[in-house]
C-alpha cells in the first residue's frame, strides 16, 4: 500500500481517544442508558476504539446514510439506507461519527433522531472541518478540527479503499 503523508498519527489517534473516553465516561456516569450510533461504514475504526475507551455500560447500533458514492463530494440529498434495529425512547444517544464536513449526513440524521425522543441525544465526531461546513452542526464532543484536505484512513475511505489505514494521511488529488 503507498504511503501517504501522515496528517494524524497513530499515537495522536490513541492520546485523543483516551481523552474523549474519559470526558464521555465522566459525563454520561453510571445512571446513563448509553447508545453508541455509529454511522457507517466511516466510522467503524472509531466506533470500535472508543467504545474500548469507555469506563461505562453501554451498547451499539449502526445506521448507513447515502453518502458519496466513488466521488469526494457530499450531496444535500441525505437518506436512510439501513436504519437502527432498536427503539431508541430509552436511551442516551451518543451518535458517533467520522467527520463533520458540510453537515449534511449529520443533520440529516439528528432530525430523525430527534423525532424518536430518545432520553438525550448528543453527537461525537472524530474530525471536524470547519470550513466546509454548509449546515451548522453542534459537536458535543470532537477529536480533531483539521484544515480543507482530503483525508482517508482510519475507516475513512477514496472510493471504499484506504480504510485499513491505522493513520489518518491526506490524499493528494
Ligand atoms: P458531510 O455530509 O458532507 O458532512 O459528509 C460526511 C461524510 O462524508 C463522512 O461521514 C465521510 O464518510 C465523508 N467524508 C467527508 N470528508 C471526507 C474526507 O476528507 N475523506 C473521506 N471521507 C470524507
Ligand atoms: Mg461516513
Amino acid at each position: 500500500m503507498e504511503k501517504l503523508e501522515v496528517m494524524i498519527s497513530e499515537n495522536q489517534l490513541r492520546e485523543r481517544l483516551k481523552e474523549l473516553g474519559q470526558n464521555i465516561s465522566s459525563d454520561y456516569g453510571e445512571d446513563s442508558n448509553l447508545l453508541l450510533v455509529s454511522i457507517l461504514k466511516g466510522s467503524v475504526v472509531f466506533l470500535a476504539d472508543l467504545m474500548r475507551c469507555i469506563d461505562l455500560p453501554l451498547s451499539i447500533d449502526f445506521m448507513v446514510a447515502s453518502s458519496y458514492g466513488s466521488g469526494t463530494e457530499s450531496r444535500g440529498n441525505v437518506k436512510i439506507i439501513k436504519d437502527l434495529d432498536v427503539n431508541i425512547s430509552d436511551y442516551d444517544i451518543l451518535i458517533v461519527e467520522d467527520i463533520l464536513d458540510s453537515g449534511y449526513t449529520l443533520s440529516k440524521i439528528i432530525e430523525i433522531l430527534k423525532t424518536r425522543n430518545p432520553r438525550s441525544l448528543r453527537v461525537c465526531a472524530l474530525l471536524d472541518k470547519p470550513d466546509r461546513r454548509v449546515t451548522p452542526v453542534q459537536l458535543d464532543y470532537n477529536g480533531f478540527v483539521i484544515e480543507d484536505k482530503f483525508i482517508v484512513g482510519y475507516g475513512l475511505d477514496y472510493d471504499e479503499k484506504y480504510r485499513n489505514l491505522p493513520y489518518i494521511g491526506v490524499l493528494a488529488r
